[in-house]
């Protein structure tokens, strides 16, 4: 059997006699952003944005994407962000329009508005919560009703941490087998943890220089570290998922930890060698260290930017914003966006 394209999967196969053409003028949708304590770092096939493991992340509450979409008579889409309309060729606005090219008829045209409650300069993977966001709005716009796990294959296909980005909580994304990908989603772990606490602590907003996604790429393909991801992407992944079913927060920190800096090396190690961080991230990386010397538990995670995410629980609030003023605190499970 010939192997099916993703605007093909997409419409014979996930939409499957669903409809084409918006049913409604306008829609709105709010996705939250998500954090990776066992990350995506490399993809075993790139077109459908297949992760080579699991990956387990927790997502950021009232901290993500609100979009609205409206149908309009343009030649071209015309994209949003946070009030300011983005070129048709940049990165957001082309990966869109590619990911709605899966789907629409070439004379659908769409006004998409994009608001991003996380500071840009954060770095945090907005394209997460924006395509999340996208595949709920387009859920409504075009009247398909699908469920959960199908729009979590559909976000995918726009950005591999999207998959994980349609639910508050913590998430977990199966690498699955199948080709097309239609095991390869997320689904939302029962799990609540109210104690637990994110801090995001900007550095640096020197802007990215190379994106997640070629920067995945650069490293499976020319880091010799990246031969041992996989088996500990995989350790980490179920480590992390019995510490949160054990309310283990030792244990679910320096898992998180060790993952993101063995995420770190496999990056140093790739040519060009890829090194996100700023001399403020190994500054702010000492003093983390430093605080849990004197008792203070708290752990970092890094995405592929500059900027640190803190993990400690609600004890070690108040020492922690002692030591960093400026970082912006996350209460991952007690806000009432999603009760
Ligand atoms: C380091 O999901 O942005 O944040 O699938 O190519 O769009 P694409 O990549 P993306 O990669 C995120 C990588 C990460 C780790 C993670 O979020 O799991």
């Amino acid at each position: 059997m010939t192997k099916l394209t993703p605007a093909q999967w997409v419409q014979d196969e996930l939409l499957a006699g669903r409809h084409l053409r918006p049913q409604v003028e306008q829609t709105t949708a709010y996705a939250p952003a998500n954090i990776a304590l066992s990350k995506y770092w490399g993809k075993r096939e790139a077109s459908y944005n297949l992760p080579v493991t699991g990956s387990l992340s927790v997502s950021l509450d009232d901290h993500g994407t609100h979009t609205q979409l409206c149908v309009i008579d343009a030649p071209e889409h015309q994209v949003y962000l946070n009030g300011e309309q983005l070129a048709p060729d940049s990165g957001f606005a082309a990966k869109l329009a590619t990911w709605l090219g899966l789907f629409t008829p070439a004379d659908v045209k769409l006004r998409i508005d994009t608001r991003n409650s996380i500071p840009t300069a954060a770095g945090l993977a907005s394209s997460a919560s924006g395509f999340g966001a996208m595949s709920l709005a387009c859920n409504a716009l075009f009247g398909w009703q699908l469920d959960y796990t199908s729009l979590s294959a559909l976000a995918r296909l726009g950005s591999g941490s999207a998959s994980r980005s349609l639910w508050h909580g913590f998430v977990k994304w199966q690498a699955g087998e199948a080709s097309n990908g239609h095991d390869s989603v997320a689904y939302v772990l029962p799990e609540r943890w109210p104690q637990l606490r994110v801090g995001i602590l900007t550095v640096s907003s020197a802007s990215k220089a190379v994106s997640s996604r070629e920067g995945m790429g650069r490293t499976v393909n020319t880091s010799k570290l990246y031969e041992q991801w996989p088996a500990q992407a995989n350790a980490d992944l179920a480590t992390i998922e019995q510490a949160i079913m054990a309310g283990d927060f030792t244990r679910m920190g320096e898992t998180a930890e060790h993952n993101a800096m063995s995420m770190h090396a496999t990056m140093v190690a790739a040519w060009p060698p890829l090194v996100y961080w700023q001399p403020e991230s190994v500054a702010a990386m000492q003093k983390v260290w430093q605080l849990r010397k004197e008792g203070v538990e708290v752990y970092l995670t890094m995405d592929a930017g500059p900027n640190l995410k803190l993990l400690f629980e609600a004890h070690n609030e108040a020492k922690v914003q002692a030591t960093f003023p400026q970082v912006d605190v996350i209460r991952p499970f007690t806000s009432q966006v999603h009760e």
